[in-house]
Formats: structure tokens, C-alpha cells, sequence
């Protein structure tokens, strides 16, 4: 550890066996070989014009598994869908070399890597916008929360509602995002249905007060959601096309009246189209019923039986409450976020039961090496 900042290490649980997450598994036309996926994450290090850097190609490189999966920080597809200054985009093709970098580094170390395809709708600030224009969301109804501009973190703006004209153009950002992703060398994109971000905020009626054809009955909420990921199947073909919900997360200011229809409809009706999986965002809360709003969670064992085919979850796990979803069957894969931050040889240390190193929060968004490509492996720091 070079950082200095961190330097403690978790308890493992020791004597816990991970038999299952280390069998094959599969996403799509992938044939996976364990199952400890690389969650998306926010990192903010892109080169200016929001190109992904050489930094980057570092940090995936030290996260990359043979037959492992990766799912990339949320990229924007636009520059009005970017709430964070230095998230690398994939709204031009100035940024498909430097993603190239990326995708080719994972490739030559036998990985899998999807690209999370992002707008954040309301969830940015005047700053980061176009002109100095107003957010875009489906009402106008501001959330509570920071976005990052380069001056910092910076309260979101009040959103503009979109007109009914402008949907079709922010379908065809995601189709084209979803374009330079494959000419980018993706193995296939996740659409960022999560969060609190443009999708999730059609989706649940908190956010969404519309009444036209993208507003009002589920039917008409989950539209959005559906149309855009139905773009990147055009490009990609459903087997290699995932989305990632949040049935139960709050953050955002996101609130719905009915959950467990909502998120049942919209599974229900993604699993009719065909894709390759559903990325489900678990409630932080266990062993309780009580959430937000004091309704019950919706987590992956609830979504399970309406989806046929790949299930992820990711939110809180330690590898033993990894390990028991995948025994239970409730999801085929896990993602892992914060532990795969300060631990780059994550799924090693989980299949030998080595402790975890802690992550540093404060360099979680921005900056540079620090806390980002320096944290070392079980290995390096046993030779320390
Ligand atoms: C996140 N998360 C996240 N989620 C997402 O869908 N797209 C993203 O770009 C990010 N970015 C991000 C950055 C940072 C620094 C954190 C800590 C989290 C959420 C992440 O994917 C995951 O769902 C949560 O971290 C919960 O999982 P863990 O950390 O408990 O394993």
C-alpha cells in the first residue's frame, strides 16, 4: 500500500467456503469462470474532453480476471448525461481510442468487459450543461444531492421537463453510445436503469408526473427504460445487451408508490426482450422489512422468478453472503464494488480466503493515482 492512508486490513471470514462462486457461469454468449464480478464505478479520471486515460487502462488491467466480468464505470452518452466533471464519455468518437486502450488491455488478460451506457437526466447542475442550460428529467422536480462539477460538488439544478419531441433524440444518444461502444471493443453494454439516473426516473412515479405516453400507468413509465434498451439491441443483439436496476434504492431522492409492480413489471417485460441479464442493485438494509417509505425491499430473491436468464446482484456483500446467493440460486453472479476499489486482485483474495484491504473514501471521485492504481495485491504486499 503506497497511500499510506489505509493501510488495515478486514477480518476475513475465515473457514467460510466459496465453492460456488468459483464455478463456471455464464453471461450471454460468455463462458464465465467464477462469479465475482467488478461492479461500475464512478472514478473520475478521464483526460480532458472527457477521453478515458492511460490511468484508467492501468486500473482495469490490475482488476481484469481470466473469463471474469467487468462492467465499466458509467460513461455518459451524451453531454447533458454527464452529472460528474471527469467520467469518461462515449458521446464522441474522440473517446473510442482511449476506451480501445481499455477494452484491448482486458482482452489480452482473458476478460470480459461491458460498458455501462449513462444519462443522468436530473442528477447534474447547470455547470456541467451545455450553454449553462438547465438539466433535462421527465417532470420538473429537482432531487436532493450533489453533483461534481470542476468546482467541486455542487447541489443538482432544477430540471426542466422534457418535451414529448425530445425523447426520440435521447433514445438515439443511447443507440449511438451503444454504437462506439462495439467499435470501442466492448464486450457488450449494461444500460444504467439505476440510481436514481434519466431511466429509473421515468420508471418510478416519484420523479415521473407526466401524462403523456411516457408517463402515468406502468406501461407507460417503464416506455423509456425499454425503447433505450431496445436501441442498444438494435446494435448489439440482446445476448450482449444487460440493464441494472435499483427496486429498493432511495438515492437520488427516488420514490415510487408501488415498487414491487413497477420493478415486477419492468423484469417481467425485460426479460421478454431477450437480454443477456438483470443487474439488480440490493437493498442495503438486511434482515428487515422496513426500508424507505415502510415498504418491504424488493431484492434479487423477489425479481428471480421473472427472469430466465443471467441474474446479478450487487449491494453490501461480503464473499460469504456472495457465496450463500449463489448456493441459494437467487442470482448467478456478484458484483462487488468498494472491496474491488482497494482490492484489484479481488476474486483471488475471496477464493483463499485472504483479508480485504479497506478502502480510502476520500479518493474515491478524482485525483489521480492515489488511492486508484496503488493499491496492491495480496501478493505484492505479502513480498512488501
Ligand atoms: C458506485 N456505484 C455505481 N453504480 C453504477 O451503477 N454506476 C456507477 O458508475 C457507480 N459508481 C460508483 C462509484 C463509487 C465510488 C461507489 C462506491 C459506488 C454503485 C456500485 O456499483 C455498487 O452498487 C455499490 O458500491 C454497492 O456495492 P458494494 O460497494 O457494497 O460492493
Amino acid at each position: 500500500m503506497t497511500t499510506g492512508r489505509c493501510p488495515s486490513t478486514q477480518a476475513p471470514e475465515r473457514n467460510v467456503p466459496v465453492a460456488k462462486l468459483f464455478t463456471p457461469t455464464q453471461v450471454g454468449p460468455y463462458r464465465l469462470s467464477h462469479r465475482v464480478a467488478m461492479a461500475p464505478l464512478t472514478r473520475m479520471r478521464s483526460d480532458p474532453g472527457d477521453i478515458p486515460s492511460e490511468l484508467m487502462v492501468e486500473y482495469y488491467k490490475q482488476r481484469t480476471t481470466k473469463d471474469g466480468l467487468i462492467i465499466s464505470e458509467a460513461s455518459p452518452v451524451s453531454i447533458r448525461g454527464n452529472g460528474y466533471a471527469g467520467a469518461p464519455g462515449i458521446y464522441s468518437d474522440t473517446q473510442i481510442a482511449g476506451w480501445q486502450r481499455v477494452t484491448e488491455t482486458v482482452h489480452a488478460r482473458g476478460g470480459r468487459i461491458f460498458q455501462q451506457l449513462w444519462h443522468v437526466g436530473r442528477q447534474s447542475h447547470v455547470d456541467l450543461q451545455p450553454n449553462g442550460d438547465a438539466p433535462v428529467a421527465p417532470s420538473a422536480i429537482a432531487a436532493e444531492g450533489h453533483a461534481y462539477s470542476t468546482r467541486g460538488e455542487v447541489p443538482f439544478s432544477m430540471p426542466r421537463a422534457l418535451a414529448l419531441h425530445e425523447i426520440p433524440a435521447i433514445i438515439e444518444e443511447f443507440r449511438s453510445g451503444a454504437e462506439r461502444a462495439l467499435r470501442a471493443g466492448f464486450d457488450g453494454v449494461e444500460i444504467h436503469g439505476a440510481n436514481g439516473y434519466l431511466p429509473d426516473q421515468f420508471l418510478q412515479d416519484g420523479t415521473n408526473k407526466r401524462t403523456d405516453e411516457y408517463g402515468g400507468p406502468i406501461e407507460n413509465r417503464a416506455r423509456f427504460m425499454l425503447e433505450v434498451t431496445q436501441a442498444a439491441i438494435s446494435v448489439w443483439g440482446a445476448d450482449r445487451v444487460g440493464v441494472r436496476i435499483a427496486p429498493s434504492g432511495t438515492y437520488g431522492s427516488m420514490s415510487d408508490s408501488d415498487p414491487a409492480a413497477t420493478f415486477g413489471y419492468v423484469t417481467t417485460q425485460l426479460d421478454r426482450l431477450g437480454i443477456a441479464y438483470l443487474h439488480v442493485v440490493e437493498p442495503r438494509i438486511k434482515g428487515t422489512e422496513e426500508l424507505s417509505h415502510g415498504r418491504a425491499p424488493i431484492a434479487a430473491q423477489h425479481l428471480r422468478p421473472k427472469f430466465s436468464r443471467t441474474l446479478i446482484a450487487a449491494g453490501g456483500f461480503t464473499p460469504a453472503s456472495a457465496e450463500a446467493i449463489v448456493t441459494f440460486g437467487d442470482a448467478d453472479l456478484v458484483a462487488f464494488g468498494r472491496h474491488f476499489i482497494s482490492n484489484p486482485d479481488l476474486p483471488e483474495r475471496i477464493r483463499q480466503g485472504l483479508p480485504l484491504t479497506r478502502y480510502d473514501r476520500s479518493t474515491f471521485y478524482g485525483g489521480d493515482a492515489r488511492g486508484y492504481t496503488d493499491y496492491p495485491t495480496a501478493e505484492a504486499a505479502a513480498a512488501a
